[in-house]
């Protein structure tokens, strides 16, 4: 792969503009699970260690275009970010214009997806932001499946740009994982509703009634999930088996987890949903790569070429 490596390049004084995908649960204003922030901090840290001024741009959510909206803010972010990296990260609000940040400054850029064109990978504005910068890094693994401003069109229009140190280590990581097995279900826990109290009842696959909601795997179904991971060589894990969330419904992903954790399997998790079961479950430290991914760690899995990444290689 010949993509050329923001660890490759000098980046002392020079104006840095670094995607991320920060794109983390947030609920009343806080940071929920900071998997993303934490994956994204060595880069950020490597550039004000080389010397640049940098700038950070992510979405959060799917905000409308065209307007600032509170629950859409990527503040929540920039007090964790801030808290991670032990110093002050502002939050620019209007910058398409110029942003003011000096070799050794880190300024977070408001929630990219508010900018209009962003989604339609809009030529305009990535000129605009290729204009901040002397050098784009494409970091956000989780969102370079998105042919979008920001991950896309960005890279095609900056005077240099680069693979970010994330986004490298991804795709290194996932390239071994290539090739699974797909074991379905033969029980499932079901409940008339959507609901944390909803009452939950095992039941055969082939029992499920047209009204019921499967919420979670049943108890033999998570057993045979347990004895395959304690076998298999490599696990990819890639979303929860059931609403963990609600505790009838977390067996089946905790025992999951558990299975994950004890097994000597090479394992990667990925997905928002994921990395906040690996957190619920402690299981953090258990696995052997946690990907910053969802929709792009499955994507790259199936053989898909990631747009960020296509335009990067045109770009090495
Ligand atoms: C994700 O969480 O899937 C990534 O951040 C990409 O977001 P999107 O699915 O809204 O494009
Ligand atoms: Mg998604």
């Amino acid at each position: 792969m010949s993509i050329t490596r923001m660890t490759d390049l000098d980046l002392r004084g020079k104006r840095v503009l670094i995607r991320q995908d920060l794109n983390v649960p947030v609920a009343d204003g806080v940071v929920t699970s900071d998997q993303r922030i934490l994956a994204s901090i060595p880069t950020l840290k490597a550039a004000l260690d080389a010397g640049a001024a940098v700038m950070v741009t992510s979405h959060l959510g799917r905000p409308k275009e065209g307007a600032w909206s509170e629950a859409d803010s990527l503040a929540p972010v920039a007090r964790r970010l801030s808290e991670l990296l032990g110093r002050e990260v502002p939050l620019a609000r209007d910058y398409l214009d110029g942003v003011d940040v000096a070799p050794g400054q880190i300024v977070l850029l408001e929630n990219c997806r508010m900018n209009v064109g962003e989604g339609k990978d809009d030529e305009a504005l990535s000129k605009r932001y290729a204009a901040l910068c002397d050098v784009f890094v494409m970091d956000a693994f989780g969102t370079a499946h998105r042919a979008q401003a920001s991950t896309h069109g960005v890279i095609r229009f900056a005077k240099q740009a680069a693979g970010g140190p994330l986004l490298m280590a991804e795709l290194d990581a996932l390239a071994k994982a290539r090739g699974a097995d797909i074991p379905l279900p033969v029980d499932v826990v079901v409940a008339p509703e959507f609901k944390a109290d909803a009452p939950a009842t095992i039941k055969a696959v082939d029992a499920v009634a047209a009204d019921d909601m499967i919420l979670d795997i049943g108890p033999e179904t998570a057993t045979r999930y347990a004895l395959m991971i304690k076998d298999a060589g490599t696990v990819v894990w890639n979303g929860p088996v059931g609403v963990f969330e609600f505790k009838a419904f977390e067996r089946g992903t905790e025992t999951v987890a558990h299975a994950i954790a004890e097994s000597n399997a090479f394992s990667i998790a990925g997905g928002g949903d994921t990395l906040a079961a690996v957190d619920k479950f402690g299981i953090v430290e258990d696995v052997s790569y946690i990907s910053t991914g969802g929709g792009a760690f499955l994507e790259f899995l199936e053989g898909k070429t990631l747009p960020a990444v296509v335009a990067l290689e045109a770009r090495g």
